[in-house]
């Protein structure tokens, strides 16, 4: 027998020789899906209110941030950088806003170049760049002076200057990026997000 039976105008209504709690269990069922299609919208609401700047904004490919000179680090003294730039969401753009932030470490590094008459090293100076969120949860990542590494106080994470994780729980060290010196001494770098918690790097925006 069918739960209900179509009533004259086309609409359905109850059929009156149907056992109560089946009707009852068809009401709450009826109610349970109204509340989950009804959920989504305010699921996503919730998601743009926590982050409003969303994914409208983010581009896989990242973009180039020039951020400082060589002369402005210390070798050996990673140093903070914070990035702005426009972003919009569905509905509205914003104008030079913070995206993130970068640590910028200043190396010496060891070149060799040879030709058949001799071999010569030479110390070149060298940037690093890492992006100050950590890989593991997504949480932001300190630079420890006593210690001289990034600690990631979440989950306490440490990683070497190397960004390599010296001890805890994220599954891969600091995600570097990419770093460029133009006009000989002006630092420029690739700013990116990347998956949290995986073993491999992804570039998400
Ligand atoms: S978020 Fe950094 S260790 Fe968990």
């Amino acid at each position: 027998m069918s739960a209900e039976k179509e009533s004259s105008g086309g609409e359905l209504s109850p059929d009156p020789n149907e056992q109560p709690d089946r009707r009852q269990f068809i009401k709450g069922a009826s109610c349970a899906i109204g509340a989950a299609i009804g959920a989504v919208p305010m699921v996503a609401g919730v998601r743009v209110a926590l982050d409003p700047l969303g994914k409208e904004g983010g581009d896989r490919d990242g973009k180039f941030f020039q951020l400082a000179n060589l002369g402005d680090l210390k070798p050996g003294i990673p140093k903070k950088y914070s990035i702005f730039d426009d972003r919009k969401d569905k509905w509205t753009s914003y104008k030079n806003v913070p995206v993130g932030a970068v640590y910028l470490l200043k190396t010496s590094a060891k070149s060799t170049e040879s030709d058949d008459a001799n071999a010569t090293a030479a110390e070149a100076e060298t940037v690093i760049a890492f992006n100050t969120v950590c890989p593991h949860l997504g949480c932001f990542v300190d630079y420890r002076t006593d210690e001289r590494d990034f600690f990631c106080p979440c989950h306490d994470s440490n990683f070497d200057l190397k960004g390599d994780m010296k001890k805890g729980v994220s599954p891969r060290g600091m995600d570097t990026l990419q770093v460029e010196i133009r006009e000989e001494s002006e630092i420029w770098v690739k700013f990116q997000h990347f998956k949290a918690n995986t073993k491999d790097k992804v570039a998400i925006s």
